[in-house]
């Protein structure tokens, strides 16, 4: 969840390298930061609670001139937020940042104790730290030093290590937490997400469980925990720089609502063909040949993405999908065979609860597909084939972009299964591809509320509870409507099931819960949803519709705002109902003042469980 970042190149360009990395890596950790450079030899070491700019501001009265440093931005587990706490830890001449969680700390702990070590921070990384000291002192190199940590240390992690033993080496070794080099002409990098080295090079190796890392101004080494070589692929990335900056907007989060049409489109193009009716994926026909059924896992938002998933696939391909928080499946004993396909759906491919549940899955004997948005994440090297979202790197907390993108891959996914069944003639597919296709285009017109709903979000934003009600497809989208408003805006908000009002809810209805429901106009549940409005306003509560169709306007006067969004194909219809509320959840966030792209609390990559 924090955030890693290390240089090892000139030293006019180190300051500037480690600052902009975690401006960029803000996202996963933000409740402190720190920064170690080696300069003359000696750990420099500068740290701050709270945003980076506090650390700016120090970082301002101060002068860096090391050609090697490494930098973190926190996402407190062990030990609170504040300075003492913030990484780099140092003991020694050697500091280190980490990201994860060290399992048998407190036993480390207490022998460094007896050895004399002195505890200045309550964190499980300063075992880190000491434990490289302590090898050091018994006349190991740096990097024997640093494997022999690691051969104690138990947990997850992510560590990027200067040392004043040997001040021309950065170490970074991974255990299930992400970790990357970046290389340079002349300058190497290492960090925990891509976005952080962008601007300086393309050329990535995402390091595997048990790597080590020896990092030099002109060449690298990597190793396993005994020393011996190992080779990893160099991969070329082809995000653009720019898709990490704001362009114009005032919040990340805007940015990438707006950005959802493209997003959508980018995920279609080249998998689809028109004419034929068929959708292509890569190595997927020996994952889904024989499967029996689906399960897909997924958390937050991805979870909500695999219940519309669930919808598409059945009606689509009728295949029959169970699904589950990858959070709990582990705890029950779900029927998992070599007739199923065990879906794992991650934006960032790196949360640990999703990773280890398809982990379980496998083992369990199932065959295995990642639907992520982030090449080479975990996730994706873990599983058997891989469908890619191609949404661009989605830097606000709150993931909006990396979802639609889910959506669409679910509806291609379920032509795909539907046509190599059989189940979808060439006609049915030619048409459900068209459909697809008119959906960045819808995309566009449903992005034209923008200043509609920032009206909306004017009136309401000093409400204190709010209900999110759909049905049938949509009803996962009334679940993530209100996570979007609890995750940006703090506001209680929770989702329901449209149906499942009257079975408790409906007791928390009065003048002051606006209740948003969500009902783009098909057959049967647009219907039945609208008793449930005409319940909520016989017991005065505030009804915010969101639907589609021409008769739409039929409905005013019976409920306070309507929301018109254009109408699709039903199947698609989440990807169009999703927007408004997007934009609701960002609009209030930002009327109420709450730090919208950073989130109290959050961290965009949660790699603990
Ligand atoms: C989404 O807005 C949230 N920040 C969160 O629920 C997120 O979807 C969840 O943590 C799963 O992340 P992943 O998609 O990267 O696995």
């Amino acid at each position: 969840m924090c955030g890693i970042v290390g240089y090892i190149g000139s030293a006019g360009k180190t300051v500037n390298v480690l600052v902009e990395g975690l401006r960029r890596l803000e996202y996963r950790g933000y409740d402190s930061s720190g920064i170690a450079i080696l300069e003359n030899g000696h750990a420099k070491v500068l740290k701050s609670e709270g945003k980076l700019d506090n650390l700016l501001k120090k970082l301002s009265l101060t002068s860096f001139n090391g050609s090697l440093g490494i930098g973190h931005t926190r996402w407190a587990t062990h030990g609170i937020a504040s300075e003492r706490n913030a990484h780099p830890h140092v003991s020694g001449g050697t500091a280190v940042v980490h990201n994860g969680i060290i399992e048998n700390y407190q036993e480390l702990k207490d022998e460094l104790k007896k050895k004399g070590y002195v505890f200045n921070s309550d964190t499980d990384t300063e075992v880190i730290s000491h434990l490289i000291e302590d090898f050091l002192k018994k006349g190991s190199s740096f990097e024997e030093s640093v494997r022999g940590t690691f051969k104690l240390i138990e947990g997850s992690y992510a560590v990027a290590i200067v040392s004043e033993r040997e001040p021309d080496k950065i170490i970074g070794v991974r255990r299930f937490s992400p970790l990357i080099l970046a290389l340079g002409e002349n300058e190497n990098f290492i960090a925990s997400d891509i976005p952080a080295v962008l601007p300086y090079s393309r050329k990535i190796i995402f390091l595997e469980d048990g790597d080590v890392a020896i990092l030099e101004r002109d060449r690298f080494r990597i190793t396993d925990l005994n020393g011996h070589e190992v080779k990893r692929e160099i991969f070329s990335i082809n995000w653009d720089p720019v898709a990490v900056e704001k362009g114009g907007y005032k919040h990340f989060m805007l940015k990438e609502i707006h950005e959802q049409p493209h997003a959508v489109l980018d995920t279609i193009r080249g998998r689809v063909s028109e004419e034929k009716g068929d959708v292509y994926f890569e190595d997927l026909e020996n994952v889904v040949n024989g499967i029996k059924r689906i399960v897909a896992i997924g958390c937050g938002t991805s979870y909500h993405s695999c219940l519309v998933g669930r919808y598409i696939i059945e009606n689509i391909s009728k295949v029959p999908v169970e699904l589950d928080f990858a959070s709990e499946i582990r705890y029950r004993e779900p029927i998992i065979d070599e007739g199923t396909l065990a879906i794992a759906v991650s934006q960032s491919g790196e949360t640990a609860d999703t990773s280890e549940a398809l982990l379980e899955m496998k083992k369990r004997g199932a065959r295995t597909l990642a639907i992520t948005n982030v090449p080479k994440s975990k996730i994706s090297r873990e599983s058997d084939a891989v469908i890619y979202t191609y949404a661009g790197p989605e830097i606000g907390v709150a993931s909006t972009k990396a979802f639609t993108t889910q959506l669409i891959v679910f509806y291609l996914l379920s032509i795909y299964l539907g046509r190599y069944t059989g189940r979808v003639s060439d006609q049915e597919g030619r048409r459900f591809i068209r459909d697809a296709f008119r959906m960045p285009q819808l995309l566009e017109m449903a992005l034209k509320l923008d200043q509609e709903i920032k009206e909306l979000a004017m009136e309401f934003y000093h409400y204190r509870n709010f209900l999110y009600l759909g049905r049938g497809i949509n009803y996962p989208i009334a679940l993530e409507g209100a996570l979007k408003l609890k995750e940006v805006s703090y506001i209680h908000a929770e989702g329901y099931a449209a149906g499942e009002m009257k079975h408790g809810p409906i007791a928390l209805v009065d003048e002051s819960m606006p209740v948003v429901i969500v009902a783009p106009r098909d057959g049967i549940v647009y219907k039945k949803i609208l008793s449930n409005l005409q319940e909520i306003r016989a017991r005065r509560g505030k009804v915010i519709l969101i639907t589609s169709g021409e008769e739409a306007h039929e409905l005013n006067g019976q409920i306070d705002r309507l929301i018109k969004i254009p109408d699709c194909a039903y199947m698609l219809s989440p990807i169009i109902a999703v927007v408004p509320l997007q934009l609701f959840a960002y609009y209030i966030a930002v009327y109420k003042g709450t730090d919208v792209d950073q989130p109290r609390n959050l961290a965009k990559v949660v790699t603990v469980e």
